[in-house]
């Protein structure tokens, strides 16, 4: 890739909670970026530190319709495109099974056009945000790579497919690509108000509240929860490798901290942080929830350099501040 300052990154759901992370790392890198979203869950307001920064475009658009469009305007202006994180997704899983068609399109067609833009332009990268929902209820863990996938919805499903279209893209087209399988994410700008949201922005919205927090289950069932600085970090990183010396093509790599937690130590932890007084509810079980859930990340360490930085204590720390200040 060219030096920081004549590099253009395009961000697909750049104004999401995890996009947007993405979006102001790679600005406070010194690289340009074109942002591309459909505003069906992403926001302008979590954008808005950057929002009048001069190397940002944003640009409303549906991805799954194609990326040429959209982008040639900004390309006459600002030159090509080095490198695409695609994030743009329809990120329930239960909606996924309800609506399966039209989580295809979302979640599968979009990353072909990635694609396919990146082969016709020649993009230098394209890295995509593909999920720890393509393992399905694995026993084996901590979870490597090389588990089989038996993706348990329509998302996994999708993700699943959208990685091998990504191994297409590598080893047939010659591009550049890599897909990190994101465990659970957490961070300041997770959207609480949907049932679908992650769980700790639910626990922490809840605590900070005062009202009583629902645990589906008996609370034994365990996750990985990274912080999303960490995740911003590792598809930024991914994006700049450089074609040259390039060692992650092609690459496939787990994105969690190794550790995993269980859902009544993650309320207690939210309620503690929160300095709340409130109760926990169980529920029954939700249907195809999986029981255990944490990643090796052994391969991204090994290729990426990465290492988590933040605890789960400093993390929820941050992010009940951020909720505070809402
Ligand atoms: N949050 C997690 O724990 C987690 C875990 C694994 C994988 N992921 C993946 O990370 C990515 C980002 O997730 P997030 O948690 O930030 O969710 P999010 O909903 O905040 O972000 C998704 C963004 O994509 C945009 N979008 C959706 N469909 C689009 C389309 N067709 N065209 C243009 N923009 C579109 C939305 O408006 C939103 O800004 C997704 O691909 C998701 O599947 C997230």
């Amino acid at each position: 890739m060219p030096t920081p300052d004549t590099t253009l990154i395009c961000v697909t759901g750049g104004a999401g909670f995890i996009g947007s992370h993405t979006v102001g790392n790679l600005l406070e890198r010194g690289l340009r970026v074109v942002v591309l979203d459909d505003f069906s869950t992403g926001k302008r307001e979590n954008l808005a530190t950057w929002l009048d920064h001069p190397d940002l475009e944003i640009i409303e658009t549906d991805v799954s319709d194609g990326l040429f469009a959209p982008l040639a305007p900004v390309v006459t202006r600002r030159g090509p495109v080095h490198g695409i994180i695609h994030l743009a997704a329809q990120t329930s899983v239960i909606r996924s099974m309800e609506k399966p068609l039209t989580d295809v399109r979302a979640n599968y067609t979009s990353t072909v056009q990635v694609i396919e833009y990146a082969r016709v332009e020649a993009v230098d990268k394209v890295v995509f945000t593909s999920s720890s929902a393509i393992y399905g209820d694995v026993t084996d863990l901590p979870v490597t790579e090389a588990a089989p996938p038996t993706p348990m919805s329509p998302y996994g499903v999708h993700k699943r497919a959208s990685e091998l279209h990504l191994q297409y893209g590598s080893q047939v087209l010659g591009l550049s690509t890599t897909a990190l399988r994101l465990f659970n994410v957490y961070g300041p700008r997770q959207d609480p108000s949907s049932p679908y949201s992650g769980v700790i922005s639910i626990f922490l919205e809840r605590s900070l509240r005062g009202e009583d927090i629902v645990i589906f289950g008996d609370g034994g069932q365990t996750r990985d929860f990274v912080f999303v600085g960490d995740v911003a970090w590792a598809l930024t990183t991914a994006c700049l490798n450089d074609k040259v010396t390039d060692k992650v093509s092609g690459l496939i790599a787990n994105i969690g901290t190794g550790h995993a937690i269980t859902i009544n130590d993650l309320a207690a932890q939210c309620i503690a942080c929160c300095d709340a007084t409130v109760r926990v509810d169980h529920h029954p079980e939700r249907p195809g929830e999986i029981r255990d859930s944490v990643a090796d990340i052994t391969r991204a360490h090994k290729t990426l350099g990465f290492q988590p930085q933040t605890t789960i204590e400093e993390g929820l720390r941050l992010t009940a501040d951020w909720y505070r200040g809402q």
